[in-house]
């Protein structure tokens, strides 16, 4: 792999050790994969940021590391809300490590606007090379707004955010984007007109893909739902990008492609499945993070009602804050809003034995990640359910 001067000094330690062993990862993964040089990134999002996930050895690899990031930063959730964690039963050890795990991040520079959304901060535009590690951000940056990512591991994402670069393979590459599966739908718009089906969709599409590239065909999905396909397919498969035709930036480019693949219909039997009845304990909505016009959707169902279980809607600190409205809206019916954390990375959710959520990723995490029984349900379900008696 070709390293130019400034890649080598850093390599032989002439910016310090941390730096040195940044780019000694990035050498390693770059060597592994094939990569014929480093590239420049414009931003970077690193996971691994909850002590429930990085634990204590972790934290003081964190702490080691004296550097500071090249290009903007952001971090992946954390294992509870930076202010408030009292009062939804975090214990006051975790907090100390997380705050700890938060510190060492603040230390090394990185935007401490805790997320799985970054694309709502503006911060990513068509054509532009990241190393970012959430893989529902991943996905949705590959395939919705047409930058270009690998799913980075945690340790790659801040080493290529501290460096500045990361090494040119994989989804960097135009080639390595081409679609190599075609779904379709039973019944496509009957079935997509449906509200909050697209996670549905997803987890199923994901097991079927794998790794593949899926390119959907037929269908029509909002960015939301772009959201909510692209996360649970990446959470069930190792989908790290996916195409529309017609639709997504990318799909143009490989109509000639695409037309041999092989076609996977998805039936409507399949979607109706994953829609099950079962008591819950506790309703969760915002994974991934929601949108401004999520929470004023979510506001808008809450209206004029109280929360009878307990309802944890989850989005970044900075879509809270301007969408101030629907927030209070949806904190006067007693539900809470969090930012900095999610359903799956904070211990809290452990409390509770069944869990709805709106989300194909989050049915497929909750289980393993929470220890609970998860249920599906479209976002007026997950409402009614936290808001009436039974
Ligand atoms: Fe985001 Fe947590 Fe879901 S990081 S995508 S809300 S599992």
């Amino acid at each position: 792999m070709h390293l130019d001067r400034d890649d080598e000094k850093m390599l032989h330690g002439e910016y310090g050790e941390t730096c040195q062993k940044m780019m000694e990862i990035l050498v390693a993964l770059g060597k592994v994969f094939g990569a014929d040089r480093l590239i420049p990134i414009t931003s970077a999002q690193v996971s691994g940021a909850s002590y429930k996930t990085i634990g204590e050895w972790g934290l003081k690899w964190l702490e080691s590391l004296q550097a500071k990031v090249a290009v903007p930063t952001i971090l992946n959730p954390v294992g509870m809300p930076r202010e408030g964690w009292e009062e939804i039963g975090i214990s006051r050890d975790f907090a100390e490590k997380q705050l700890a795990i938060i510190e060492a991040y603040r230390h090394l520079g990185v935007r401490l606007e805790c997320t799985c959304t970054p694309y709502y901060l503006h911060m990513v535009k068509y054509g532009e090379h990241l190393a970012w590690a959430e893989s529902s951000a991943v996905v949705y940056a590959n395939s919705v707004i047409g930058a270009r990512t690998n799913r980075e591991g945690g340790p790659s994402a801040l080493a290529a955010a501290i460096v500045g670069k990361t090494p040119n393979y994989g989804l960097h590459h135009i080639g390595n984007r081409c679609p190599s599966i075609a779904f379709t739908l039973d019944g496509g718009g009957d079935l997509t007109a449906r509200e909050d089906v697209f996670g549905a969709i997803g987890y199923i599409a994901g097991k079927k893909a794998g790794a593949k590239i899926p390119l959907f065909t037929g269908i029509r999905p909002r960015r939301e739902e772009l959201k909510s396909l692209g996360a649970a397919m990446a959470a069930t498969g190792a989908v790290s990008i996916f195409h529309v035709e017609g639709l997504t930036p990318e799909a143009r480019i490989f109509k000639y492609e695409s037309r041999n693949l092989e076609t996977i219909t998805i039936d409507k039997s399949e979607v109706d499945a994953l829609f099950g009845e079962m008591e819950v304990d506790a309703v969760a909505i915002g994974c991934p993070h929601c949108s401004p016009d999520e929470l004023i959707t979510i506001a808008r169902l809450l209206k004029g009602t109280k929360v009878k279980k307990p309802l944890f809607i989850f989005a970044s600190r900075e879509v809270i804050r301007t969408s101030k409205a629907a927030v209070d809206a949806i904190i006067r019916s007693g539900a809470k809003v969090i930012p900095d954390t999610c359903m799956v990375v904070s211990p809290f959710m452990e409390q509770y034995r069944s869990i709805m959520v709106d989300s194909g990723k989050a049915l497929a995490y909750v289980p393993s990640m929470c220890g609970a029984l998860a249920r599906l349900g479209t976002r007026t379900e997950c409402i009614r359910v936290a808001t009436s008696s039974s």
